[in-house]
């Protein structure tokens, strides 16, 4: 199935080729530690499975998808796609509501009528993405709903660092994981930047944990954009790396869609 979110970074035109690289078994179970709008997970639909993103008001989102479908279909059902309504719902996601289906339905409602369904927060953690233009969106699709709901029965939701990975990933299993990448320019190397909070000593660890992963049996596909540091931090390990000519929309401005390289990293045998 389609994602139910629209999410930065959505790799939903990535599918095939990562999906050609992770052979398709009920037998093991598969792990993605970046979900995000989970366009790889909603397509492969996995019966034994974990997903994990360090964003609490998604992994909430996906939690009451799974358990309490209804009610956030009812939730959800009352708003309207309305610029005024929009600022007041926007109000209300970030007075943080206690009821996690509420929470959910405003996620889901400024989802698909903010501007290019962002999700964007200011450094006090305040959600800032305004009104978007559409025609007519549909808030609320009840199939999908439904449906994603029956796919995450059996998941593990998870809400945490992507380092929970080598306490669940177990032999044989499959594992995609799409960090924020790193980001494309000249003078991308060994410098202390700062993306999206995720640094270059997370890049590291991303590193030492598909080492590990690969010692461990566990076959994986990473995403990440073709620079210096992933070439030089992945030189020495013996993956794959698998260039890709893309561009990746890397902001809400169509001029600044980077068209350039990205990688997968594998170790996949295929
Ligand atoms: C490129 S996006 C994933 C996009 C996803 N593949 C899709 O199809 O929509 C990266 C995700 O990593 C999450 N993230 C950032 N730092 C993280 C961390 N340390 N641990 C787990 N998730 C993290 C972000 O919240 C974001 O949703």
């Amino acid at each position: 199935m389609r994602p139910l979110l629209k999410w930065a970074g959505g790799k939903r035109r990535l599918v095939e080729k990562i999906l050609g690289l992770l052979p398709r078994s009920d037998e093991r179970s598969y792990h993605e530690p970046f979900v995000g709008g989970g366009a790889v997970f909603f397509n492969l639909e996995p019966t034994r499975s974990s997903i994990n993103d360090i964003n609490h008001r998604l992994m909430n989102f996906y939690r009451v998808v799974r358990d309490s479908p209804d009610e956030l279909i009812e939730v959800a059902s009352q708003y309207r796609y309305e610029k005024e309504e929009y600022y007041e719902r926007r109000s209300r996601f970030n007075e943080m509501p206690e009821d996690p289906v509420e929470d959910a339905g405003l996620l889901l409602y400024l989802n698909k009528t903010g501007y290019n369904g962002l999700y964007r927060v200011n450094s006090k953690g305040l959600f800032n993405v305004p009104f978007g233009r559409y025609k007519d969106p549909r808030i609320v699709n009840v199939e999908m709903i439904h449906h994603a709901s029956r796919l995450l029965r059996g998941v593990n939701i998870v809400n945490t660092d992507f380092g929970y990975i080598l306490n669940e990933a177990e032999a044989g299993d499959q594992c995609y994981l799409d960090p924020p990448y790193v980001p494309v320019s000249k003078t991308a190397s060994f410098v202390d930047y700062s993306v999206g909070g995720f640094k270059e000593t997370d890049q590291e660890r991303l590193r030492d944990i598909c080492v590990r992963l690969d010692e461990m049996d566990v076959t994986f596909v990473q995403s990440n954009s073709d620079t210096e540091l992933i070439k030089s931090l992945y030189k020495d390990t013996g993956f794959n790396i698998i260039p890709l000519r893309t561009s990746r929309l890397i902001s809400s401005k169509v001029s600044s869609r980077a068209s350039g390289y990205e990688v997968l990293i594998t170790n996949s045998q295929v």
